[in-house]
């Protein structure tokens, strides 16, 4: 076999192996092989871990994870009561956690002014802070030219601003030591139909951590992107009318990825320091790589799917606004 065989061979080789994962696997390709040889969960085992938008979704199954690995946790989000409960899980899912090593803080992301007492609140109760998971965030379901410019607003102040306040904070604090982490989504590297201001919300976190990781590359930053997940963040969405809620439930039918799938992914994401990953079920992974990557082929795939055939991907059953 001549040399140009050889290497003809290992390239085809390489693609099909790729191709193969896309389509098997429920996450980027660095996440799968950290599951099996990274970091497991249990390094972060003693570290104090802060996780806004607790009480629900991904980040209350992310709580439950990191405590059966006996991590330190302030859970905050608004609802106290079910703040409360997700503690009570925590504490009944790890043999090791104290009440005293859970902190439940009743907290609006979007009361700004109060972040710094808040963070203070943790950081006196801990005595420090390992890592910032903002993970609080709502999405959006409303065409392009039915949204309010308020309605843009209210999403930014949320799903951007809020994180970017409370990161600064933390980031002044560790002095370009720490760890951060954001709950982005598939939307933040690749764009959907029917939720411009959430799409460019994701789309300006990237931009923020990405620079945040270049301005103190000590720093460790993690951009977490999950793809369809089963939460009620379908009922508490915006729309394109201020102050009005989408309200539709996610269906147990639909495919999307269990938030507990999710959150051990996260978790793992968050022991071996990666700085962007993403994760979803099929046909997202590989949807993902070929956006990133082949700009081309992307054109030709959304060209044959269609917004329709795209939105179906996101919602498979709910419907369409
Ligand atoms: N589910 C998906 O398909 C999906 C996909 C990609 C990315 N994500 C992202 O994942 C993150 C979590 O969403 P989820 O799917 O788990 O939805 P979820 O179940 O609705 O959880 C959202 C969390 O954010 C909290 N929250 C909302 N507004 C808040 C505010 N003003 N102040 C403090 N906390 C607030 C909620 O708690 P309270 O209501 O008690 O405050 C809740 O704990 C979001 O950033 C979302 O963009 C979700």
């Amino acid at each position: 076999m001549g040399i140009f065989e050889f290497i003809g061979i290992v390239v085809f080789l390489y693609y099909l192996i790729n191709i193969i994962l896309w389509v098997v696997l429920d996450s980027d390709i660095e996440l799968w092989l950290k599951e099996r040889w990274g970091k497991p969960i249990d390094t972060l085992r003693g570290k104090v871990v802060w996780l806004t938008g607790a009480s629900s979704g991904i980040g209350k199954q992310l709580a439950i994870e990191l405590a059966k690995h006996h991590v330190r946790l302030c859970i905050s989000a608004r609802s106290g009561d079910r703040l409360q409960a997700v503690k009570e899980e925590c504490l009944k899912q790890s043999k090791l956690l104290r009440p005293n090593d859970i902190l439940v803080l009743k907290m609006d992301m979007l009361d700004i002014s109060q972040h710094q007492r808040y963070f203070d609140t943790v950081v006196n109760h801990f005595g420090g802070l390992d890592i910032l998971v903002n993970n609080a965030g709502r999405s959006q379901r409303a065409s392009f030219e039915e949204i309010d410019l308020s309605v843009d607003r209210e999403l930014f102040e949320l799903d951007v601003f809020s994180i970017v306040n409370l990161t600064r904070i933390y980031v002044r604090h560790c002095k370009s030591r720490g760890h951060v982490a954001v709950t982005s989504s598939s939307v933040g590297l690749i764009s959907v139909p029917n939720s411009a201001s959430y799409t460019a919300a994701k789309h300006a976190i990237h931009g923020y951590f990405e620079t945040l990781k270049l301005d103190h590359p000590t720093m460790d930053v993690t951009l977490f992107c999950p793809g369809p997940t089963h939460t009620e963040f379908l009922q508490h969405a915006f729309t394109g009318i201020h102050g009005q809620n989408y309200n539709q439930s996610v269906q147990a039918t639909d495919r999307r990825m269990t938030a507990e799938r999710c959150a051990v992914l996260m978790a793992i994401a968050l022991a071996n320091r990666c700085q962007i990953n993403f994760v979803g079920p099929f046909p997202v992974p590989g949807l993902m790589y070929i956006s990133c990557y082949y700009p081309n082929l992307r054109k030709i795939i959304l060209m044959i799917l269609g917004k329709s055939g795209l939105q179906k991907i996101r919602d498979t059953t709910a419907p369409a606004n």
